[in-house]
């Protein structure tokens, strides 16, 4: 069963149903996309993540993965957008799953990382002074784990 949610882009980027968070990632034309909160390696928060300073790829908080932005992307919800408000298609989520809307604050819409910054990507995208953790272009490529397992 689907759920739909209608969002004021103005007062939530954020939106938890059941135990999946899903953030608004906008892109560097403007366009938004409501994404997966999910780090493809062990379930880190994407929203806390940086760009790195191609702009290609978001660098997770827990460990270092860097996950490409368009398979980000591809995680994406339905959504339709009119001004600042938002229609949302919540798939597989029944109506006695919890839906809240939230704001937070979403690091991976900031600027690129500086590239000078040790653990950055250099500015052409290769590796910086301490290495990427691992590289991620479709996010099918490394297993999940559920969140459990992180302890
Ligand atoms: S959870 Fe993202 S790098 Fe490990």
């Amino acid at each position: 069963m689907s759920r739909i949610v209608v969002m004021d882009l103005r007062e939530h980027n954020t939106v938890l149903a059941g135990h999946d968070r899903y953030f608004v990632l906008v892109g560097p034309d403007g366009d938004s996309h409501l994404v997966r909160d999910w780090c493809p390696h062990r379930g880190g928060p994407l929203s806390l993540s940086r760009l790195t300073p191609d702009g290609r790829r978001l660098t997770c908080p827990w460990h270092g993965t860097k996950v490409g932005v368009a398979a980000v992307r591809r995680t994406g919800l339905p959504m339709v957008r009119s001004g600042d408000e938002a229609i949302v298609l919540l798939p597989d989520t029944p109506d006695d799953v919890p839906v809240t809307l939230v704001h937070k604050r979403i690091l991976a819409n900031l600027p690129p990382e500086d590239p000078d910054r040790p653990g950055s990507d250099g500015p052409d995208g290769s590796a910086g002074p301490a290495g990427p953790a691992g590289t991620v272009e479709d996010c099918a490529e490394l297993p999940a784990l559920p969140c459990e397992e992180q302890r």
